[in-house]
């Protein structure tokens, strides 16, 4: 059978992911993807690695019963803490996210970097290495609890949330800001109002999206012809896909 045929499996801890998920439809509008959004464990963020390991396998077996041909981990947590083990043991193509810190270091000046993610993505193995290497002048902002507020489409607590965050640091030093975590990318037109125009703001999903094709071409699977379609499915309550379907519908301004 041809493979290429096959949905490509995109899973995040909630909505998230769907962030990637758009800039996935828009570069590569002939597939066929299933979004999971593990919103019953929900948020990854605040767990330990090994939890985080056992809700992913858990999405990547639903998924994996639906033979899906790639997996993206629309997540930059779930990356940090499972893609190795993904790898490892899957025989698909796993595409992850990681926090734009190396765009982010290309446009710097002198300035700092500030990198918002979950707690548990600033404090994996992962994340250290990135920073190892792109990291000078970055300063990590763990956002506990800026999730949810996109979960609950509760934009105002979002940018009070924001400002507080912001009126921390210096912005006059500051020379970019990576959104490194897929929740944070529905709010990059705050954001972006919010800073003055000279700071950067990066994140991963169109890099994501052109990895995944770059990959798919690579091994052969992508889609040649015929209309893509998107499949909405969570471990929660059904009002969880309606808020997938509304942040799917939502404009995210492109970079
Ligand atoms: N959206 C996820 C990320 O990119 C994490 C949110 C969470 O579950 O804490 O890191």
């Amino acid at each position: 059978m041809d493979q290429a045929v096959n949905p490509i499996g995109v899973f995040d801890s909630g909505v998230g992911g769907i962030s990637a998920l758009q800039a996935m439809i828009r570069l590569l509008p002939r597939e066929h993807f299933i979004y999971f959004g593990d919103t019953a464990n929900a948020p990854y963020g605040t767990k330990k690695t090994e939890e985080v390991i056992a809700c992913v396998r858990n999405v990547t077996d639903r998924l994996l019963a639906r033979h899906i041909k790639a997996l993206v981990i629309a997540c930059n947590t779930a990356t940090g803490a499972a893609a190795y083990t993904l790898r490892r043991e899957l025989t698909i193509p796993v595409i992850g996210m990681e926090p734009a810190l190396k765009p982010a270091s290309e446009l710097r000046k002198n300035g700092d970097i500030l990198v918002l993610a979950t707690p548990l993505t600033l404090h994996q193995e992962k994340f250290n290495r990135l920073m190892e290497k792109y990291g000078e002048g970055a300063l990590r902002v763990p956002c506990t609890g800026l999730m949810e507020l996109v979960e609950q489409e509760n934009w105002k607590a979002a940018q009070a949330y924001l400002e507080e965050v912001f009126a921390l640091y210096d912005l006059k030093r500051v020379d970019a800001v990576v959104l490194g975590c897929t929740h944070y990318v529905f709010l990059k037109d705050m954001i972006r109002r919010m800073l003055p125009e000279r700071i950067a703001i990066t994140e991963g999903s169109e890099g994501t999206a052109r990895q995944l094709k770059r990959v798919l071409g690579r091994s052969r699977l992508l889609r040649e012809e015929g209309e893509g379609t998107v499949e909405l499915q969570t471990s929660g309550a059904p009002e969880d896909i309606e808020r997938m379907r509304r942040l799917l519908d939502r404009a995210i301004p492109e970079p």
